[in-house]
Formats: structure tokens, C-alpha cells, sequence
């Protein structure tokens, strides 16, 4: 188990760009780094018009609504690269696992493929591209850690239920494309590293449907798992390799 909240005292500094900001996680997240760091911003980017942020410190929060579209995307990019931020962490919360149309396929009969494109949309495809655009951002930060929300469901090898389809694919799909997106920033600019993040289980929409049938002992509340993270990143390396863990550090098989 890690350390818990009050002991951490994260390195933080210059800015944080969170994307799906409205998450639970993300949430905790963009507080408890306005939190240990007073010279952090955030640039929060969210379909939703604002956050919920009210700890006194929402002037550091540059809230940017998008669309999450190629264009929209583009965009944001654009302004960041007038702003010229020093971007020290890009976080990428968006997950979708069911909606008011769809539930996670228990068998084979249940795949549609629209909604298998959609999971894989949300899931996989637009944090890749994010991660296109904000290279030539990136070039210019000093040092970087790109995370990417993935999940233990997501591992091939740990996958002994089956079912889950769509998210399963979506998270293995994520997976790879940072594997493959790592390799090139390797190469240039460098000084980013990846970090592929599964919460474990926690308590918000996209897992309330679930929550059931798991102990309780065994769900956490996402200011829990925002603080393990911010630990983790505190500790990653800039020479690391792409690495998938968990939120105790332990990383989880391919
Ligand atoms: N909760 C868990 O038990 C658990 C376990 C393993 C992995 N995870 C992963 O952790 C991440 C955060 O999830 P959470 O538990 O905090 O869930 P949440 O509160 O339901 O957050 C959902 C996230 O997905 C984004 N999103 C939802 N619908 C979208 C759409 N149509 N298009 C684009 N983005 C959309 C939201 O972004 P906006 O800000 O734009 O709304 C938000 O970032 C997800 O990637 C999830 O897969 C969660």
C-alpha cells in the first residue's frame, strides 16, 4: 500500500493539462494539485462547461470546453502553443464502460458494432489523438509525464472472465497506441515519458452500475486514487519506459 494524502509532498510545478476533467478522478485530481503546489495551473479541457472546482483556487484552472473532434482538439493545441505553458503533466481521463444506449457486453450475441466504435472512439481514439497533436506543445516543456487512463481489464493476459467486450478491446487498443506513441516521442523530443494508469475500483458513474457486487473495502473514492497517482508521477523517471500500473505502483501484465 502507498502512503496516504496528508503525506505526500508531490514535486509539483508549471502546468497540468487534464482532459476529461469532469471525470470523479479528474476531479480530485485538478484539487489536490491546485492543493500541494501554489504555482500550478491547470488547463482542464471537458465537453462540460465548467468544473466543480471550489477551494478558493479556480483562477488557476483555465477551463476549455471541447467537442473532442479532430478540429476541437486542433484547436486547443493552438491556444496552448500561443500561451507557451510549461506542460509538466497531461492527464487523459476519458473512459466510457456503458451509457444510456449500452451496458457492457456479458456475451458474444450482445456486440453491436456501433457500439463497439463507440467505446473504442472514446476510449482509445481520442487520446491518440490528443497525444498527435500536443507533440510539437510538448517540444518546448522541459520534462513531461503523459498518463493515459487505462484498466486492469484491459490485460490480455489477465483476462480470465471474458466479457466486457467493447471496453476490454478498447483499453488493450489504448494500451497499444501509447506503446506505439512512446516509441516515437522516444526518439523526439525525448524528455516524455508514458504512463498507462489503472484506478482500480472507484466510485463514479461509469462504475456505480457495478459497485454491487464488489466489497466494499475494495471500492475506493477517487480522492484516494488522485493522490496515489500524484504520488506515482512524483515518483516516475524521465528515462522510464512506457509502463502500465496500478494504483499501488505495481504494474499490471500486457
Ligand atoms: N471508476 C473505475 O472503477 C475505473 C476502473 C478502471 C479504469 N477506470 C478509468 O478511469 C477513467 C476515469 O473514469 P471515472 O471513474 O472517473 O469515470 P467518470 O467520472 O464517469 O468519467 C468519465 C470520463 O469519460 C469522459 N467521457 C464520458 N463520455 C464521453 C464522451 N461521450 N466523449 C468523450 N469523453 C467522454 C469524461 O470526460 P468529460 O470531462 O469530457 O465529461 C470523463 O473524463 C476512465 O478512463 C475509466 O475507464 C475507471
Amino acid at each position: 500500500m502507498m502512503q496516504s494524502s496528508n503525506e505526500l509532498v508531490a514535486p509539483i510545478s508549471d502546468s497540468w493539462l487534464i482532459i476529461g476533467a469532469s471525470s470523479a478522478i479528474a476531479q480530485k485530481l485538478i484539487s489536490e494539485c491546485l492543493k500541494q503546489d501554489e504555482r500550478t495551473k491547470i488547463f482542464a479541457v471537458s465537453r462540460s462547461p465548467k468544473g466543480k472546482i471550489s477551494n478558493g483556487a479556480e483562477k488557476r484552472v483555465h477551463w476549455i470546453q471541447s467537442d473532442y473532434s479532430e478540429a476541437s482538439i486542433i484547436e486547443i493545441v493552438g491556444v496552448l502553443k500561443e500561451k507557451k505553458p510549461r506542460i509538466r503533466q497531461v492527464i487523459i481521463c476519458n473512459g466510457i464502460l456503458h451509457n444510456e444506449k449500452f451496458s457492457p457486453e456479458k456475451s458474444l450475441v450482445e456486440i453491436k458494432i456501433d457500439n463497439l466504435q463507440e467505446v473504442m472512439r472514446i476510449n482509445a481514439f481520442i487520446p491518440m489523438l490528443w497525444v498527435k497533436h500536443l507533440k510539437p506543445v510538448l517540444t518546448k516543456s522541459k520534462r513531461c509525464t503523459i498518463t493515459a487512463f487505462s484498466a486492469r481489464v484491459g490485460s490480455i493476459e489477465d483476462n480470465r472472465k471474458g466479457g466486457w467486450y467493447s471496453y476490454r478491446a478498447s483499453k488493450a487498443a489504448l494500451n497499444m497506441l501509447m506503446k506505439s506513441a512512446s516509441i516515437e516521442y522516444s526518439r523526439s523530443p525525448k524528455h516524455v515519458n508514458f504512463v498507462l494508469f489503472h484506478p482500480g475500483t472507484t466510485e463514479s458513474a461509469l462504475s456505480r452500475p457495478f459497485l454491487e457486487r464488489v466489497t466494499k473495502e475494495s471500492i475506493f473514492q477517487p480522492q484516494l486514487v488522485a493522490e496515489y497517482l500524484i504520488e506515482i508521477l512524483a515518483n516516475s523517471n524521465k528515462d522510464d519506459d512506457l509502463k502500465f500500473l496500478a494504483w499501488n505502483g505495481e504494474t499490471v501484465p500486457w
